[in-house]
C-alpha cells in the first residue's frame, strides 16, 4: 500500500541504475537486493563466502527471473579484511558509475573470535572500518551520477550511552557493547560523511537507515538464503507484536537508497521503530555530535589508511559529463 506517495511494492523503475550491496547473501541485504532487482536495477551482490554468494545469486534468478529487466553480478568482499575491500573496490570501480551503495553487511551476534588478523576488534572492523574504506574507494563512482550511500544504524543506539571512546574495546568487551558501539559509529559516520560531502561540494549524498527489529523466523523461506529451524520460527513468531520480517525491514533501507525525495543527512527506519513502513526519524542524540564525527573519521582514516578523495570526487561529475 502506498504511504506518502511511496509504495514499497511498486518501486520506481530502476532500469539502467547500478547498486552495490554488502552482505547480500542473506537477511536484509538479500531482500534489499531482491527488491532492487525486481524494480529493474543492476545489483552487484557481494559476500565473503563464495558458496553462500552463489546460493543467493541462484535464489535471485529463481525468484525474480528475467521479467523485471534487472540483473545481478557477484563479487567477493569480506568487510573485515582491508585487502579484500581494496580488491573488491578496484573491481567495482572498473565497472563504472554507481547510483547507490548499501553498506549493510554486519555481525549482529558476535562470534568467539574477538580480533581480525590485522588486530582490530572484529565487529568494529566488519560493521564500520570495512564500510568506511569501501565508501571512500567508491566515492568517485557515486559522484559521477549523484549517487547515494546508505549506512545501517540500529534502534539499539537509543538504548543507552555507548559512546565509542575505546572503539577497539581493549577493555570492557561484551558482545552487546561491541555491536551497539559499532552501530553508533556507523550512524555517526553516515551523518559526518554527509557534512563532509556537502562542504567539499561532492555531488553524492549519505543517508542512515535502520530496519527496526527484523527476524528470520518471520521471513519467507528462501532455499540457501533463509532456512530457519522450526524452533526459530516458533520463537520468532512469539515476538510478532514487536518485530517484522526481513523483507519488510529491507524496505526502509531500499527507500533510503532510492527515493529521490530523501536528502543527504536524513535518518530512515520503520514508522513504529521496531516495525512498519519506511518513515523519516531522528537519530539518537549522541550520534549527531560533529565532534564525535570528527574523532571517528580520523580514527577510521588512520586505521584503514583510506582518505576519501573529496577533491577528485567534486570534479568527477564535470569530467563524466564533459
Ligand atoms: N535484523 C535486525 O533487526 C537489525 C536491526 C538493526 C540493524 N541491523 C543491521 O542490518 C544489517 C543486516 O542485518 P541482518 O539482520 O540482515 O543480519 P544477517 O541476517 O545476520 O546477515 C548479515 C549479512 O552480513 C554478512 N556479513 C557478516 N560479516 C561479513 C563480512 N565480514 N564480510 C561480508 N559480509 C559479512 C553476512 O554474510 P554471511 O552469509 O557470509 O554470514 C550476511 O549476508 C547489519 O548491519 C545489522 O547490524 C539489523
Amino acid at each position: 500500500m502506498a504511504q506518502n506517495g511511496w509504495d514499497p511494492q511498486r518501486l520506481p523503475d530502476l532500469s539502467g541504475r547500478r547498486f552495490l550491496v554488502t552482505g547480500s547473501t542473506r537477511g536484509l541485504g538479500y531482500f534489499a537486493t531482491e527488491q532492487l532487482v525486481r524494480a529493474g536495477a543492476h545489483v552487484i551482490m557481494t559476500g565473503r563466502n563464495p558458496n553462500r554468494l552463489q546460493a543467493a545469486h541462484a535464489a535471485i534468478e529463481r525468484r525474480v527471473g528475467d521479467a523485471s529487466g534487472g540483473d545481478v553480478e557477484t563479487l567477493l568482499l569480506d568487510t573485515s579484511n582491508f585487502g579484500s575491500v581494496r580488491a573488491a573496490a578496484a573491481t567495482a570501480r572498473g565497472r563504472g558509475p554507481l547510483h547507490g551503495l548499501l553498506l549493510n553487511a554486519g555481525i549482529v551476534h558476535p562470534p568467539k573470535q574477538r580480533r581480525t588478523a590485522g588486530g582490530h576488534e572484529l565487529v568494529f572492523a566488519t560493521n564500520v572500518l570495512g564500510h568506511f574504506a569501501l565508501a571512500g574507494e567508491l566515492l568517485q563512482n557515486l559522484a559521477v551520477v549523484n549517487g547515494r550511500m546508505v549506512w545501517i544504524g540500529s534502534m539499539s543506539t537509543s538504548l543507552g550511552d555507548y559512546e565509542p571512546i575505546d572503539v577497539e574495546l581493549a577493555e570492557g568487551y561484551t558482545p552487546w557493547r561491541a555491536y551497539v558501539q559499532s552501530k553508533v559509529a556507523t550512524t555517526v559516520l553516515g551523518l559526518e560523511a554527509d557534512r563532509r560531502l556537502r562542504d567539499a561540494g561532492v555531488p553524492a549524498s549519505s543517508v542512515v537507515a535502520h530496519p527496526g527489529y527484523s527476524i528470520s523466523g518471520r521471513t519467507t523461506g528462501v532455499r540457501g538464503v533463509n532456512e530457519p529451524s522450526r524452533m526459530t520460527r516458533f520463537v520468532d513468531n512469539l515476538q510478532t507484536p514487536f518485530s517484522q520480517s526481513k523483507e519488510r525491514g529491507a524496505r526502509s533501507l531500499v527507500r533510503a537508497l532510492i527515493d529521490p525525495a530523501i536528502a543527504g543527512g536524513e535518518f530512515w527506519g520503520p514508522r513504529f521503530v521496531v516495525h512498519g513502513a519506511p518513515h523519516r526519524g531522528r537519530p539518537a542524540k549522541l550520534t549527531r555530535s560533529p565532534e564525535l564525527g570528527q574523532r571517528l573519521w580520523e580514527y577510521c582514516e588512520n586505521a584503514t589508511r583510506v582518505r576519501w578523495p573529496f577533491e577528485k570526487a567534486a570534479k568527477a561529475r564535470r569530467r563524466f559529463r564533459g
